[in-house]
């Protein structure tokens, strides 16, 4: 026997068994706690994978089956980063979420590297404004496209609206743009650029009410003192509920705008936030 399967041997001996590495394991760095349904984590980012600010990932863990169990998430992150961020939703019987939702720090997860989706740049044709329109956890693919250089480089304004229940739903979004103006790589970029909208529908806060009827009756334009939406200056991205991306997808046609696609740029592009 070597010198070195010897110490191999004695660490196997004094170690308990480990589980084999899962297929396309990442490791989870950080780990924070929103509310008790919403929670972000970042994990390592696999050397090959390069995606575009905006896209989507199939993200998961082992099911019990042995399987890997997988789910749709945005990377809620910037093409640069080194590591990757999601911002996720908290399903008590949700057969990924109710297991994720316990990962810390060192953990694995399983991480499919085919980035894909609508909500990026090339989408879209050239404007002067770009809207970004989330409810709920909708806000993810925005937390990655707030923090892209392209963003700013491409747009005047950058005008971000969130809508959520209650007010602690806001937090994850509200210090991500607060975050912006200060962040080494692109504040200066942001300047005065970024617009914020956030507003409740359940739960008292200083601006209230769902986005479509605000955008309808005027509000958000009065509110922010600017023009109101045209297809020759504004473009959007739209990440919510299937109800909500409807609803939306309806104001802003009225407004004139028409729905793009990678192959078909227009003036704006939808995604699901989740399905059901
Ligand atoms: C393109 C795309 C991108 C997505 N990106 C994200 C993301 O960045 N973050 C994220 O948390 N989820 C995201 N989802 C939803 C995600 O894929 C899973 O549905 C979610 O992780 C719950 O998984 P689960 O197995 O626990 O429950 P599931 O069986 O998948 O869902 C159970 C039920 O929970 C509700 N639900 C699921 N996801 C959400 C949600 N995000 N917000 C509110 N209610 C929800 C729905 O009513 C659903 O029917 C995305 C979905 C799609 C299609
Ligand atoms: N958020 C919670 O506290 C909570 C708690 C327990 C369970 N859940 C369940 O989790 C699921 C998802 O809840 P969620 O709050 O994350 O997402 P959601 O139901 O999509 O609501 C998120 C925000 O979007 C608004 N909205 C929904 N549909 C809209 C539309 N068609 N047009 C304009 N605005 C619209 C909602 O306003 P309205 O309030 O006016 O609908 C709310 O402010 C639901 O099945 C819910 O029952 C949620």
């Amino acid at each position: 026997m070597t010198e070195m399967t010897a110490v191999n041997r004695a660490v196997n001996e004094a170690t308990p068994v480990k589980p084999a590495h899962l297929p396309d394991a990442q490791t989870v760095t950080e780990v924070h706690h929103w509310t008790d349904r919403l929670f972000s984590f970042r994990v390592t980012r696999p050397k090959s994978l390069r995606f575009r600010s905006g896209e989507f990932v199939m993200i998961g863990l082992l099911g019990d089956n042995g399987k890997p169990l997988l789910r749709a998430y945005s990377i809620a992150s910037p093409a640069w980063d080194e590591e990757l961020e999601f911002y996720s939703i908290k399903v008590q019987d949700g057969p990924l979420t109710s297991r994720l939702q316990h990962i810390q720090p060192g953990d694995e997860i399983i991480l499919r590297p085919k980035p894909v989706g609508t909500l990026v740049h090339d989408a879209l044709l050239p404007g002067k404004r770009i809207w970004f329109f989330a409810t709920g956890t909708g806000f993810a693919p925005f937390a990655s496209l707030l923090r892209e250089p392209e963003t700013y480089e491409k747009y005047d304004q950058v005008i971000i609206t969130h809508t959520c229940r209650e007010v602690a739903e806001l937090e994850y979004g509200r210090r991500l743009v607060e975050s912006l103006k200060d962040d080494p790589l692109i504040g200066e970029l942001v300047g005065d650029k970024v617009l914020y909208y956030p507003t409740t529908t359940r739960e008292q806060s200083p601006k209230m009410g769902r986005i479509t009827t605000l955008l309808t009756d005027g509000t958000v334009f009065r509110d922010l003192g600017i023009d109101p939406m045209s297809p020759e200056t504004d473009r959007a991205m739209v990440c919510g509920s299937l109800g909500f991306n409807k609803d939306l997808k309806d104001v802003l046609e009225s407004f004139g705008l028409r729905e793009g696609a990678n192959s078909d740029p227009k003036e704006y592009v939808v995604e699901k936030a989740f399905v059901g």
